[in-house]
């Protein structure tokens, strides 16, 4: 068992052993490599200036995908690829997206520049996508206060038209692409008196550990662990990781539904739900930026819990359920009743979340999600809305409705619920509910919304499914035809 950190930066290989393990890649480059390319605004993940790239094999070769660096730790980093801006270029040139930003005039006081090209080189990486919105989306994790994002968008579309070399194509690179798949392999244990770092690679091994080591944290992605290590001082002194687990990579679909690992991030979560589930699909591609989805898993957002989280609205209307695994087995848990309280959960100290499984929607079913939020993109949602109704000639089946950012854990609305079925699809049933659903709630003031502006959007939201439906309506015929 390995007992220290392998990764390469900019083709260089490194080794970290000891605490060293436990520091953020910003101050592991910015400090005793002196490399200070990468900057640092924020420390939260929000700003995007720390952008770096993180080359991890994926089954043919190494995906090289933009990610915040200041909550990233060193551990994370094992059988990794780090390219940051100073490894860019090839030889003594600008590489094709900093000359782009050069032709473009997308720079002026130049503090988020190497954030903005690493963002733009994880773009050209994925070949540049030539969807509607981007290059957009994948500058929204990155914040810029001068040069205003149209040059960049210029510099964006440059490079659309002559995509870059991948970096995998870079022949200094690739030796690399052998020696980071082994060791992404092997286990690996960091065992100092104070400290203990276990990413072992069987389910089985975790459950053990986790069982000897009751109190030791579990790390996904670590996108709430490193804020508030950031933000807070947190230090959990055990960490049990389940990133190199195979088994929890993968996502699986049948007919009636899909299942996640707990390994997948949320890019990959945005691809598999686009077809079967884009109302999803559309609250997914606003969730953080690309370089947080890139890193945070959907099992994380489920384990913390947050009464704000994006997911648990969806998953609650669609009667999801997680995949606890235990030393006694695993058991498969409703997602509905799973919230005690504030973060609190039903599930012992020696459980965790292998997988979510989330049914597919019937073709009777109309689903509609919504999120508020103060900035449209890399916001958390002040308030958000869940909806799944199923009706048969205009008389409404069944009905689920979840509301986030009303109470201490996302909230499903029983009288809402029972007070929709059997009734008539029609506005005026919509109107009532809306006054039901104002009525079940206790939402709070806070710094994103104030206690009333909350209850008038539990109102609005009903009564918005029903018109957004109605507008939707004479397409969903002509798709049926
Ligand atoms: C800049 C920024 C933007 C964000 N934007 C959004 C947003 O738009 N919407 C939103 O909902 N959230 C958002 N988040 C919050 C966060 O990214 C998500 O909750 C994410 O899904 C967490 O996943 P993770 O893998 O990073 O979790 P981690 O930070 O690794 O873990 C989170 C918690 O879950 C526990 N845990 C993780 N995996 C398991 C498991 N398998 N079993 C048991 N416990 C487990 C950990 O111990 C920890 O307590 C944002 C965060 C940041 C920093
Ligand atoms: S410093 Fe702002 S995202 Fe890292
Ligand atoms: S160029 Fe100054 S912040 Fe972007």
């Amino acid at each position: 068992m390995r007992d220290h950190v392998r990764f390469y930066l900019n083709g260089e290989p490194h080794t970290i052993r000891g605490d060293d393990a436990f520091v953020t890649l910003t101050n592991y480059l910015r400090g005793p490599l002196g490399k200070v390319g990468t900057k640092v605004v924020c420390s939260e993940g929000d700003c995007g200036a720390c952008t770096i790239l993180a080359g991890r094999w994926r089954g043919e070769e190494i995906r090289y995908e933009p990610v915040d660096a200041c909550i990233l730790f060193l551990h994370q980093l094992d059988g990794t690829h780090v390219v940051t801006v100073e490894g860019l270029p090839e030889g003594e040139g600008l590489h094709p997206v900093q000359q782009a930003m050069v032709d473009h005039h997308g720079s002026q006081c130049g503090f988020c520049t190497p954030g903005i090209v690493m963002a733009l080189a994880g773009w050209a990486e994925a070949g540049c996508p030539h969807e509607p919105a981007s290059p957009r989306i994948s500058l929204t994790g990155n914040l810029c206060r001068c040069t205003g994002y149209l040059p960049i968008v210029e510099a964006a579309d440059k490079l659309k038209r002559e995509p870059p070399c991948s970096l995998n194509r870079r022949e200094k690179f690739a030796p690399l692409q052998n020696d980071l798949r082994r060791i992404a392999s092997e286990p690996l244990k960091i065992e100092m008196a104070t400290r203990l770092y276990f990413a072992p690679t069987t389910l089985a091994e975790a459950i053990a550990f986790k069982v000897q080591h009751p109190d030791a944290v579990i790390l996904a992605g670590g996108t709430e662990l490193g804020v508030l290590h950031n933000k807070r001082g947190y230090d959990p002194l055990k960490i049990l990781s389940l990133t190199r687990i195979g088994e929890l990579n993968a996502i699986t679909r049948t007919p009636r539904q899909i299942s996640f690992g707990a390994n997948v991030n949320w890019t990959q979560v945005e691809e598999a739900i686009r077809e079967p589930l884009p109302e999803f699909h559309k609250i997914v591609q606003r969730f953080g930026s690309p370089q947080i989805r890139n890193v945070g898993t959907l099992a994380g957002n489920v384990a913390n819990g947050s009464p704000i989280a994006d997911s648990l609205g969806l998953l609650m209307v669609m009667d999801a359920t997680l995949e606890l695994a235990s030393p006694r087995g695993t058991r498969q848990r409703p997602i509905n009743g799973f919230y005690t309280g504030y973060k609190k959960k039903d599930m012992a100290a020696d459980e965790l979340i292998a997988r979510v499984h989330l049914p597919l929607p019937d073709t009777a079913d109309r689903i509609r999600l919504t999120k508020v939020s103060r900035r449209f993109d890399l916001d958390i949602a002040t308030f958000g809305a869940a909806i799944r109704i199923r009706d048969t000639g205009g008389v409404i089946q069944q009905a689920a409705v979840a509301l986030t950012g009303v109470a201490a854990t996302v909230v499903r609305l029983a009288e809402t619920e029972a007070f929709l079925r059997g009734r008539a699809f029609d506005e005026s049933t919509f109107q009532q509910a809306g006054r039901i659903a104002r009525s079940e709630i206790r939402p709070i003031d806070d710094v994103r919304g104030s206690r009333d502006f909350r209850l008038q959007l539990a109102e609005n939201v009903l009564l918005k499914f029903y018109h957004d439906e109605m507008e939707a309506a004479p397409m969903r015929a002509k798709a049926r035809t």
